[in-house]
């Protein structure tokens, strides 16, 4: 049995016999809520109908964003370019063997990292990230300690002595193709130094996020974003080769190359753009629709995934280890205890130490986040940087807050959070919470969305949020059994339970979730 009707079933107030949920909402195993087209194309195609919610209507599967010119996006020209800056080419599909070097600064003072992030935890997420593309396998990773990460040669005489020893040890032990070295971005002359010393081309955390995002956007909209996010990378290595005055040896651009560029960032920007406009009209005809909307945020790999699926049975989602899985904001339907319908929209996962430049162009994706009416923030409870990941989220969401409110920091942008400790399965017996967790823990739910516990109670926290921010309430209404007003309320609110009134058989005992407006039309048509 479905998580969701397990739910509804234990609910004491809500009689098996009685529930009546209208035919295209009810679950079924293996289908999840039927009648609703997942993901956003069901929007896209409500959209360009042009048509209210109805469940009867036929719906277009052509979605908004498929409209878009994406030809331009496969140009070889541009690729070279892109190549000789990032080091990456298209074709994932190529085995590579990764040589990783996480440096940290040896003084804890002056890491400019949150103090339980640790080189150990700093070289596993790198790790982690090598092993979110296929065929590239991690030869040997190491911490490199240093005095700072700025230095022009970045690693001393001495380290680099002994990396040319070990990388020399590791060519004749295995195929070793790159360098992988775990800094946000690295400078065009450290770059330049290093693969000249080692022979290797050498890839910072910019080059591998952005080829992880090229594997997994699929969606128009995800292609535009991570090509979109290329470009600022590229200009700034194209800027600090020609100050680094090694244009002969490295890498500088054409004229032509320049004109490359700004003719492709053109472009993006309208198709861009053209993409806002969509989400916007979506955002407009979501709130016309009424459809209470959850949106599920978090550290990448915290189980954002897992957690839909698990309240919504949807067998569609794919949760998987991997990093940057989800690049599309995409919406999914579920139904809470009081058979109110909430769309739980699942969202880009969030990472530490990622220059500022490479998630701007999910920023807007990430907006529709601070425009639903609650979010939900999954946590890796598992995770030894648990408190760190949750306090960069945090971070992130207030300036994301600042920045719909249109940089008013008095205006409040930030919907109700619901904290979720996730992968409690994976917790020993007697684990000790952090003290960040145990200040969070009266209000934080621990779930695991693998094992399937500890829903029911987040579901209840879930409906009882949703109905406060969006005025909504429950109510019994007695109307005539068969009648116009019975077949009206089924359409325009979620009726939990009927029975017949016992004092009247005429008359039917409806207990319903129902907004003021609505319940006002009601009473104008009716009463
Ligand atoms: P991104 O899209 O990359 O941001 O990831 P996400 O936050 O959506 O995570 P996802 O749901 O894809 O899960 C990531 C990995 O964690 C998958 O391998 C899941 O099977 C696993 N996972 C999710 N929830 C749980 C849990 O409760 N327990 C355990 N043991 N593993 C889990």
């Amino acid at each position: 049995m479905t998580t969701c009707l397990r739910t509804l079933l234990r609910i004491p107030w809500l009689r098996p016999a009685t529930i009546q949920i209208p035919a295209r909402f009810k679950y079924t195993q293996n289908q999840g809520v039927k009648g609703i087209r997942n993901r956003k194309s069901y929007y896209e195609a409500q959209m360009q109908a042009g048509q209210q919610t109805d469940g009867e209507q036929e719906l277009s599967t052509a979605s908004g964003a498929d409209s878009l010119d994406m030809r331009f996006l496969d140009d070889r020209a541009y690729d070279e370019v892109a190549g000789g800056a990032m080091r990456i080419s298209r074709d994932v599909a190529t085995a590579q063997q990764v040589l990783i070097l996480q440096p940290y600064v040896k003084w804890a003072a002056k890491r400019n990292m949150p103090e339980d992030v640790q080189p150990n935890d700093q070289l596993a997420e790198a790790t982690a990230l090598i092993h979110s593309l296929p065929n590239w396998k991690v030869a040997r990773g190491l911490k490199v300690p240093l005095e700072s990460l700025e230095r022009k040669t970045l690693f001393g005489s001495g380290k680099m002595s002994e990396l040319k020893e070990l990388i020399t040890n590791l060519r004749q032990e295995q195929q070793l193709t790159c360098l992988f070295v775990s800094k946000g971005t690295l400078s065009f002359a450290q770059k330049h130094y290093l693969e000249s010393e080692f022979r290797l081309p050498v890839l910072d955390r910019y080059s591998v996020v952005i080829q992880i995002l090229r594997l997994h956007a699929t969606s128009a909209e995800a292609r535009l974003q991570v090509a979109m996010a290329e470009l600022p990378y590229i200009w700034a290595q194209a800027k600090d080769a020609s100050m680094t005055q090694t244009r002969r040896q490295g890498y500088s651009l054409s004229d032509l190359q320049k004109e490359i560029l700004r003719t492709r960032e053109r472009k993006l920007r309208t198709e861009l753009e053209r993409v806002r406009r969509q989400r916007q009209l979506l955002r407009q005809k979501r709130k016309q629709q009424n459809y209470p909307i959850a949106a599920v945020v978090g550290y990448t790999n915290a189980g954002k995934t897992s957690l839909i699926k698990a309240l919504t049975v949807e067998d569609s989602l794919q949760p998987r280890n991997q990093l940057f899985a989800t690049l599309d904001v995409t919406a999914h339907a579920g139904i809470l205890p009081c058979n109110l319908q909430l769309i739980y929209m699942d969202t880009v996962g969030f990472m530490s130490d990622l220059p500022t430049g490479l998630f701007e162009c999910f920023v807007a994706t990430l907006e529709d986040a601070m425009l639903a009416d609650i979010i939900i923030h999954v946590q890796d409870l598992s995770h030894p940087c648990h408190d760190a990941q949750r306090a960069h989220v945090e971070s992130t969401l207030r300036s994301l807050a600042f920045s719909v409110a249109g940089g008013d920091s008095t205006a409040s942008h930030m919907p109700p959070i619901i904290n979720v400790y996730n992968k409690c399965d994976l917790l020993p017996p007697n684990a000790q919470p952090s003290a960040a967790q145990q200040e969070s823990n009266a209000t934080a739910h621990r779930i695991s969305a693998r094992a399937l516990t500890g829903l029911d109670p987040l579901l209840e926290d879930i409906e009882r949020q949703v109905l406060a921010v969006t005025g909504r309430r429950k109510l019994q209404m007695r109307v005539p059994n068969g009648g116009p007003e019975m077949a009206w309320i089924y359409k325009n609110a979620a009726v939990v339970y009927t029975e017949a009134d016992e004092q009247n058989p005429e008359r039917l005992l409806m207990l319903v979730v129902i907004t003021q407006r609505t319940l006002e039309q009601f009473k104008r048509q009716f009463c």
